[in-house]
């Protein structure tokens, strides 16, 4: 019998993976959980190096990528590009030749998405993506084993996205009709997910017989919620906006007064890095209806699955 494994070489968006896919990539988290905390030796990738390349600042990427290499027998290596010749302008294609003939993956964090592309285009090796100005795959897939735990199962529940149509949207709307869930995204007027994304989401949700809708409108997406998630207003790359954008998303909090709309056993959600009183308020992270710090833990177990399905080809 051949290990699981999963069907292409990289991971770059959750439109990348099945509905059995993703489902496997939460069993074998699960799984790898259960052997982690049972001190039970799982060594999948004995000797085998990731490469990490950040264009941008992280702190549960980094962390959770190197640890999870490092719990599966594995080392894992940071790059900063302005130390390495990317930064002087060695080209994405051959550094991805490269970096092939020394590890066996790279996780990437960057700015354009088709860097990203670029690079696993011209790897050997798996590419993942570590997020992308247009998606944060390794995120949602933590984020629907920390509702899976809760929940136990993911079908038809309802998700409620408060905020930007930015990054981690995007890759939950792909996500959602794919896991069997419904998902409202409401946004101000202007700053709504793009268009060909929404309407990916819309066929496969068509597809699935789930539902997505994008609204202007926080308490029409949070009625009748299971999840209520939530995420900056300005992401890495918009910083000379964020003034503009704290008076455009003022009425954009999930505060005490929204998440009353939702069911009583709503779960709070938040890819992190918050800042509070700004998308959220700290009653509500510290609330009893949130799952923010298991959400943040599951990022280092769903990623271990990720990398031992695709490290181990
Ligand atoms: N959620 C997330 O990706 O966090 P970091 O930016 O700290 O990696
Ligand atoms: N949307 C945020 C997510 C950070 C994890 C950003 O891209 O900065």
């Amino acid at each position: 019998m051949t290990a699981p494994h999963l069907r292409k070489k990289d991971l770059l968006s959750i439109l990348d993976l099945t509905k059995e896919e993703i489902d496997l990539i939460l069993n074998v988290s699960d799984m790898i959980r259960k052997k982690y905390r049972e001190r039970e030796p799982f060594v999948p990738l004995l000797g085998k190096s990731l490469a990490m390349i950040f264009r941008k600042s992280s702190t549960r990427t980094r962390v959770s990528f190197e640890i999870g290499m490092f719990q599966l027998g594995g080392g894992a290596l940071y790059l900063n590009p302005n130390d390495i010749q990317l930064g002087r302008g060695e080209t994405i294609p051959d550094t991805a030749k490269v970096l092939s003939r020394y590890v066996d993956g790279i996780m990437i964090r960057t700015f354009a998405h088709s860097e990203a592309e670029e690079l696993a285009a011209s790897a050997a090796i798996p590419i993942i993506n570590g997020l992308t100005d247009d998606e944060h795959p390794c995120q949602i897939l933590a984020d629907l084993l920390a509702i899976k735990d809760r929940k136990k199962s993911l079908k038809g529940l309802n998700v409620a996205f408060i905020g930007d149509g930015n990054n981690v949207a995007n890759s939950w709307l792909y996500a959602a009709p794919k896991a069997d869930m419904n998902i409202r995204v409401a946004s101000p007027h202007g700053y709504e997910p793009a268009k060909h994304v929404v309407e990916k989401a819309k066929e496969l949700a068509q597809a699935g017989r789930t539902q997505v809708l994008i609204t202007n409108n926080c308490e029409e997406a949070v009625k009748d919620a299971d999840i209520i998630y939530t995420d900056v207003w300005a992401s890495m790359g918009q910083e000379e906006e964020t003034e503009k954008r704290k008076k455009d998303f003022a009425l954009y909090q999930v505060n005490e007064a929204l998440v009353k709309h939702a069911k009583k056993d709503h779960l709070i959600m938040h890819c992190l890095p918050a800042h509070r009183g700004e998308e959220i308020t700290a009653g509500v992270i510290d609330g009893p209806n949130s799952i923010i710090f298991d959400e943040a833990e599951c990022r280092l177990h769903a990623q271990k699955a990720v990398l031992a399905l695709l490290m181990t080809k």
